[in-house]
């Protein structure tokens, strides 16, 4: 059956394309355009036609998995319907509604006239999978909008609502009404218009500035660090201002297809369907439905419960907010009123938007208050005893079926399940990160007894949180900051060793890393890990490997950029960490304490210690089967602990490393250094054996 319907509406022929559930440009598709395009122009009794999507948008864009499959010979392609809509003597109006992106703009732009509904959104997202527009996106949109909104929307990829898309250019027209019946109605009219009709790609290019070019490139120095799509977005722009069309259009596929087979554009990709198989869960499906979340609580107003109770109010969900003490909640809740604040001034928020987010936390010091909330979220002390004292209390006063979740970063929510049996099945984890308000990672705990529907639904409250929810088990640190154990301890062992501390973290930054370890260290607070050490100690700090320099700064005082001194030291009101020759003393005074000599590290050897104890642990994470895919435990790496997105998360880019490559290094590190981390992973063994990648071993499950 062709992805493509035919129907005569008067004089307008509407091409229909089929192709669920986004209309993406796969093998068909452009031949039934094609196809319709030519039955129309032989019909004598059509003047016009319209191209409109069936379901929920226009046309979402390529296929994106044929990037990494053949495209099937003699299949006609985007460029066929661009021909195809050019040479057309009958005029071509796109009709767009839910989202014309990526090729599904192209296509539109390659259209004569463009009609849309006002909540349809139009963008060319492209640059978020590692390449810029290939379809001619890169010269029409700056003829269609101006160079400048062309430049803003295709090297950020944010797509435009259908209003501003209207005001820039981009569309002729929004229909108010029916689409269908609009674009109809607008199409049979300049069927009756004299043609040629207007192209895209006559329109003459106006630029005077051309600094818009450099300012771009300065603009996004930061974010796009170490990325090579941004800047082809921007290269291919100003084709479009420097070359004839033509030249221009081969420009962009010239570039096009260069990132497309880039690391980066394969990382990126990786990371898009990553995103999409994270809301899958096996074994539940889609008959599992999320319960309906009319109130929530939540236990704890300190750094965490804040931002958490923001989350519940911004997702429009009214939440109850529980402290000891009035004090601590006067606290907890003026942090929360500055957070707003601040993104009111930043002019994000409305003060409206404000005022009601404000209005949906109500305060209060007595648990009892939490008698009516469909889910609680516990956020108090990281100590088993309070949990459980917390839980135990919950049991007496929350609904019988209320969800129960705690925002441990370490404990065994297993065992706070099991202190109240009765209700083991609605209790599992909520594993926020820091600020909670504003990271998008969220680690769900899922207990051995909860029930697969208070599972959905805790996985749909982050969604709608608008958080990125991602499936672990029972165990130390979850995923996240399980593997980060071997990634701060390697990096907090190589310092004895004599590596420095700026070199560690400017290896790392270069990788492509948010911030070095040390650093990270250093902004976390060194006392947490201190405290902890204590805790092990009976009151004095274990002094394992990698804990030397750290205990000795604790001792100092020396907690981090709290006290603005740690590894580094960090002048009054800067963040910038500058070296400090007392750390380094005492990496000499660690070295002799544990009998090491200090030798110089090449950047390679810091990069494969920090990076190499995060892939084998994230293996026996999976092999354990507390992720439930290898590209899961990349999102939480990218979303909770700054790794670079295109580099696709530590998992995928073993692979691009090679598993055996990194097997065998593991293997060596193990002889040499002994540490747990470094204790080859049964699975990584396996695949690398294989000759497999973590990728190979998702699709096998
Ligand atoms: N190709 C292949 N599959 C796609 C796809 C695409 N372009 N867009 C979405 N899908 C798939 C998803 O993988 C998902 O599959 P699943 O159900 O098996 O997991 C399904 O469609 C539904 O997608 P979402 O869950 O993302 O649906 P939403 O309703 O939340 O969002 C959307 C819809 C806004 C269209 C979103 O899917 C999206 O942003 N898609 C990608 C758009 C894009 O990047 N287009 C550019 C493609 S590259 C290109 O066009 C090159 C050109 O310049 C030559
Ligand atoms: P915090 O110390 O900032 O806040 C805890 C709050 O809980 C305090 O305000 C305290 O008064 C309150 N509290 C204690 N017992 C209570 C009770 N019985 N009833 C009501 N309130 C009570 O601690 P933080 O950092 O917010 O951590 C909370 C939890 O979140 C811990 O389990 C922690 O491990 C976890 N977590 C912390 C992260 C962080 O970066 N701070 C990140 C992710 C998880």
């Amino acid at each position: 059956m062709s992805m493509v319907g035919y129907e005569k509406h008067g004089s307008v022929a509407v091409l229909t394309v089929d192709n669920p559930p986004v209309n993406a440009m796969s093998p068909g598709v452009p031949k039934g355009i094609c196809e319709g395009v030519a039955r129309a122009n032989a019909e004598d009794d059509v003047n016009a036609i319209v191209l409109i999507g069936a379901g929920r948008g226009f046309i979402a864009g390529a296929d994106i998995r044929y990037f990494s499959l053949p495209w099937p010979d003699g299949e006609e392609k985007f460029a066929d319907i661009i021909a195809a809509f050019e040479a057309s003597p009958k005029p071509v109006v796109a009709a767009i509604h839910g989202h014309a992106l990526g090729g599904g703009l192209e296509t539109a732009m390659a259209c004569h006239y463009r009609v849309i509904v006002p909540s349809a959104r139009v963008g060319q997202p492209e640059v978020n999978l590692g390449f810029p527009p290939g379809a001619g996106g890169t010269q029409r949109l700056p003829r269609l909008a101006g160079v400048k909104v062309a430049l803003d929307m295709i090297v950020s990829g944010r797509p435009l609502k259908a209003p501003k898309a209207a005001e820039a250019g981009i569309v002729d027209k929004v229909i108010e009404g029916d689409l269908l019946e609009g674009a109809v109605a607008f199409a049979a009219e300049k069927g009756t218009q004299d043609g040629p009709h207007q192209r895209a790609r006559d329109i003459e290019i106006k630029l005077e500035d051309r600094s818009v070019f450099d300012a771009m490139r300065e603009n996004i120095k930061r974010k796009a660090r170490g990325m090579r799509a941004p800047y082809a977005c921007i290269e291919c722009v100003e084709a479009a201002v420097d070359l004839p069309f033509d030249e221009g259009v081969a420009r962009e596929r010239e570039i096009f297809e260069v990132c497309v087979a880039s690391d980066e554009s394969r990382a990126m990709r990786h990371v898009f369907f990553a995103e999409r198989a994270a809301r899958k869960i096996p074994g539940i499906g889609k008959d599992v439905k999320p319960r309906t979340i009319a109130k929530a609580g939540v236990l704890g107003a300190g750094t965490m419960g804040g931002g958490i109770a923001m989350n519940f109010a911004n997702a429009g969900i009214p939440v109850t907010l529980v402290e000891q003490s009035q004090e601590n909640l006067d606290r907890g809740m003026g942090v929360i009123e500055r957070n707003y604040a601040n993104t009111l001034a930043k002019g994000r928020l409305s003060q409206d938007a404000m005022d009601a987010c404000m209005a949906r936390i109500t305060p209060t010091v007595s648990m009892e208050d939490l008698g009516d909330a469909d889910i609680i979220i516990e956020a108090v002390f990281e100590l088993m005893a309070v949990k459980k004292e917390v839980f135990a209390k919950l049991d007496a006063v929350a609904k019988p079926d209320a969800i129960l979740t705690s925002n441990t970063s370490y404990l065994d929510v297993n065992e706070i399940a099991d202190s109240i049996p009765g209700r083991a099945g609605n209790v599992l984890g909520t594993h926020f990160f820091s600020p909670a308000n504003v990271m998008r990672l969220l680690e769900v705990v899922r207990t051995d007894n909860v029930s697969d529907e208070n599972l959905v639904t805790t996985m749909a409250i982050g969604q709608a949180m608008r958080k990125l929810p991602i499936v672990t088990g029972v165990c130390h640190g979850f995923i996240g900051n399980r593997m980060l154990e071997g990634y701060f301890g390697e990096a907090s062992i190589m310092i004895e060793e004599g590596a420095r501390p700026l070199h560690i973290d400017t290896v790392m930054y270069e990788y492509g890393m948010a911030m070095g370890p040390l650093a990270v260290m250093d902004l976390a607070g060194l006392d947490i890990g201190w405290s902890k050490r204590k805790d092990a100690g009976g009151g004095v700090a274990t002094e394992g490997r990698g804990a030397f320099v750290s205990n000795r700064l604790c001792e100092m005082g020396r907690f981090g950029q709290k006290t603005r001194r740690g590894f580094y030291v960090y002048e009054e009101g800067s963040r910038r960490p500058v070296p400090d020759p007392e750390v380094d003393q005492l990496t000499l005074d660690a070295a002799a304490h544990y009998g090491l000599e200090h030798r110089e590290f090449n950047d390679q050897e810091i990069l494969e210690r920090c990076l190499y104890p995060l892939i084998n642990i994230g293996a026996d994470i999976l092999h354990e089967g507390h992720a439930l895919r290898a590209s899961d435990i990349d999102l939480v790496y990218i979303n909770g602990y700054g790794f670079p997105t295109w580099r696709g998360g530590p998992m995928h880019w073993a692979g691009t490393v090679g598993l055996n490559a990194v097997y065998e290094k593991v293997c060596a590190y193990h002889e040499t250094l002994g540490f747990d981390h470094w204790k080859p992973s049964p699975l990584l063994k396996k695949l690398a054996e294989e000759g497999k990648t973590f990728e190979d071993y998702d699709k096998e499950q």
